[in-house]
């Protein structure tokens, strides 16, 4: 067993007692073999989070996450629905706990996110006839928003994804409520709404399928426009929604290497690989409003993933992650959406109620072969250690 192994028995023995907690000192938890610390000189890793998971609900768990990140986002407690649910009408409650959390263990917190067709309410886009808001009004609303989120978190939120999903895979922009009301302008007037809020935060546009040259394209030159307008964009976020076959390595190097050129920071900001099988263009097509019917033979795996497929999974994870480590210095963080098979989003998308296993601990928080895969992609000189590494097999 090499050393980086050697010290992950540590992490679950303690787990499994409950009773684990990271010294305060910090001496302990470098000895202990985590992401945050494998990947402290290449990028940050973060992974998002729920109420469970940091509101010491399970104190394991909320160990889990501080133990092995160094980044938290939100999964769904700071999109528009759940922090302004009704007109002038705010509810902070979950999302103050979760900055308090964040900021208590010194780590690197995203703002998820602020403009989005998505779980944002209908009254947004609505006047009080029932009918479309006028632009004005809807600018207004808008800036009330970002002003009133980013303003409230100033200092403590570092990144905000001021911008989601906002371009077609043809390369043209996504025709939701805000392009149709306002117009491409919205585009630059969040980010000029979020700078002015917080002059020092990160400020991103977050996409899936930019790998897709044609959706990369549109990127592209929307993003030179604003930049070329002055507008403050720090970067860009791949939402890494993969599976076990695209994309390919070499589009996912290639599209780091596009944005990267523009002189922008790349995050992966939601990574999983489906595991299952899909219907044709299924494969990270992350659209949330694609709803498909259940098949038996689309969940094949209801009881456990075959050591076959865990192998495949961490043979996937050790080509990504060798793809990002190029491009270290570009990359300034790999978020992970979820922290265990049992709590991801793909369990229930794009049908429910199936079983996946696209991350890196399984349903008992164990760390599957992906895990020991993205620890080993690091290159370091063993200490101690026989000279060829033992196969990552504690499961
Ligand atoms: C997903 C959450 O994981 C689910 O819990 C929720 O029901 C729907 O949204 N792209 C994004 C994320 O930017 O916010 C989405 O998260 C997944 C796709």
């Amino acid at each position: 067993m090499n050393m980086k192994h050697k010290a992950f028995f540590l992490l679950v023995t303690g787990l499994a007692m409950a009773s684990f907690a990271p010294c305060s000192n910090g001496n302990a938890e470098t000895e202990l073999l985590s992401l945050k610390n494998t990947y402290k000189n290449e990028f940050l890793i973060g992974v998002s989070v729920k109420d469970s998971q940091f509101m010491a609900k399970n104190p394991a768990e909320t160990a889990f996450v501080k133990g092995q990140f160094n980044s938290i986002t939100p999964e769904n407690l700071l999109k528009w629905d759940a922090v302004h649910p009704q007109l002038g009408k705010y509810r902070f409650e979950e999302s103050d706990r979760f900055i308090e959390f964040g900021n208590k263990n010194g780590m690197f917190i995203i703002g998820h996110t602020l403009v989005w067709h998505s779980q944002t309410a209908d009254w947004v886009f609505k006047n009080a006839q029932g009918g479309d808001v006028d632009r004005e009004t809807l600018l207004a609303r808008m800036r009330d928003h970002i002003q009133t989120v980013v303003g409230r978190y100033k200092g403590r939120v570092r990144g905000w994804d001021v911008v989601n999903e906002i371009m077609e895979e043809n390369g043209s922009l996504r025709k939701s409520p805000w392009q149709k009301i306002i117009g491409e302008e919205y585009i630059a007037k969040a980010f000029q709404f979020a700078h002015e809020a917080d002059p020092t935060a990160e400020l991103y546009y977050n996409d899936y399928r930019l790998e897709v040259p044609g959706k990369r394209k549109g990127a592209i030159a929307l993003l030179r426009k604003l930049k070329a307008a002055g507008v403050t964009v720090t970067g860009v976020g791949l939402q890494g929604h993969y599976d076990l076959n695209w994309p390919k390595p070499q589009e996912v190097d290639e599209t780091i290497a596009d944005f990267g050129r523009l002189g922008l920071k790349v995050m992966i900001t939601e990574l999983d690989v489906d595991v299952l099988p899909s219907r044709p263009g299924g494969a990270g097509n992350a659209d949330v409003s694609r709803k498909e019917a259940a098949d038996p033979k689309l969940n094949p795996y209801k009881t456990a993933l075959p050591e076959a497929m865990q192998q495949k999974l961490a043979r996937r994870y050790a080509e990504l992650f060798g793809v990002y480590l190029k491009h270290r210095g570009t990359l300034s963080r790999v978020t992970f959406w979820g922290l265990t098979d049992g709590d991801s989003w793909l369990d229930n998308f794009p049908i429910k109620g199936r079983t996946n296993y696209p991350l890196l601990f399984d349903r008992s928080y164990h760390a599957k072969p992906a895990y020991f895969a993205v620890i080993d992609a690091v290159p370091v000189a063993p200490v101690n250690s026989p000279s060829q590494p033992q196969p990552a097999v504690r499961r």
